[in-house]
């Protein structure tokens, strides 16, 4: 099966777990609207898929990674419905679709957001088919790599330096910790979810993730440049006009691509020790640098 099918199973999986959780709890329909309007507006859920695919490969099963992959894809959202807010990207399309503030307002795109961000919290916690030990680990990890030595601290690096150059070294930075910091943590809690991997394979897992995780972001920036806004769901050229740093504007669309390549190359060579068991993390990499939106 191709990598884009695959995803499709993955994206069912997460889909209805998530749907399942929110129809579960008698929230205000008002801020459910909202957030189920922010959830399941047609993202890639390539964060999930990453959850279900470490998993997976290291023996374990769709429905003991579901709580795990739903909750970092309640963070990716959230930090996306407040990415587009007027005080940050202000951006007013999303996945093809109007953005949380502008379809509803911006009080209700904070909410949404905070909510979000607490659900994730919930639904690990709630996961009685984990042991405690694992679920408390799951939570550090998420936590760190959502707030503020991670996705948190990433996009306050992006925000305080519009319009000012970078060097290379604190552009990675920026890129790895507002973008990569959660690719990596999807990773990592898919290994921890299926609760036998040794430090070893943790090790080669952690050194795919680092790339992914900023060529991810890298593939972002390039197509802010050469997408076409019906197909990323994005205002094409967001970056350029807002004077973002970004990999194009301090390397040039050329110097991108080929630190693209480069890191594809690293994340494929980091994956050697697992053999043809890794051949869907191989093919999620490639999807990840090739991807059109
Ligand atoms: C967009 O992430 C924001 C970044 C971190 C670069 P995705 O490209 O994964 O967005 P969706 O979830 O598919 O919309
Ligand atoms: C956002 O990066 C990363 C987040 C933590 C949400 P961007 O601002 O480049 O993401 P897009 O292009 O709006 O999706
Ligand atoms: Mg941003
Ligand atoms: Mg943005
Ligand atoms: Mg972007």
């Amino acid at each position: 099966m191709d990598i884009r099918s695959q995803l499709g199973i993955y994206q069912e999986s997460v889909d209805s777990f998530l749907k399942q959780c929110i129809d579960d709890q008698s929230i205000d329909p008002q801020l459910q609207d909202a957030m189920l309007y922010s959830l399941f507006n047609g993202g890639k859920r390539v964060r999930p898929a990453l959850v279900y695919i470490v998993n997976r490969m290291l023996g374990g099963s769709l429905e003991q990674a579901d709580s795990a992959a739903a909750a970092i894809e309640c963070i990716h959202s959230y930090s996306l419905v407040h990415d587009d807010l007027p005080a940050m990207d202000d951006d007013d399309l999303r996945r093809g679709k109007p953005t949380c503030h502008i379809a509803y307002d911006e009080p209700t795109a904070i909410l949404v957001g905070d909510a979000l961000q607490c659900l994730a919290f919930e639904l690990i916690s709630n996961d009685s088919g984990l042991n405690a030990d694992t679920r408390i680990r799951l939570i550090q990890m998420l936590a760190k790599a959502s707030g503020h030595q991670g996705m948190v601290v990433g996009q306050a690096f992006d925000l305080r330096n519009v319009g000012k150059p970078l060097s290379l070294e604190q552009l990675e930075a920026m890129h790895q910790h507002k973008t990569g910091a959660l690719l990596k943590c999807a990773v990592l809690i898919g290994a921890v979810v299926s609760e036998q991997v040794s430090d070893q394979q943790l090790e080669s897992l952690e050194q795919y993730a680092d790339a992914i995780g900023l060529a991810f972001q890298v593939q972002d920036d390039i197509l802010d440049i050469e997408g076409d806004s019906s197909v990323i769901g994005k205002p094409q050229g967001s970056d350029l006009e807002k004077e973002k740093p970004t990999y194009p504007a301090l390397l040039g669309l050329e110097g991108a691509k080929l630190k693209l390549q480069q890191l594809h190359e690293t994340a494929i060579s980091a994956l050697e020790p697992f053999g043809k068991s890794a051949d869907e993390l191989k093919a999620l990499a490639d999807f990840i640098v090739q991807r059109d939106h």
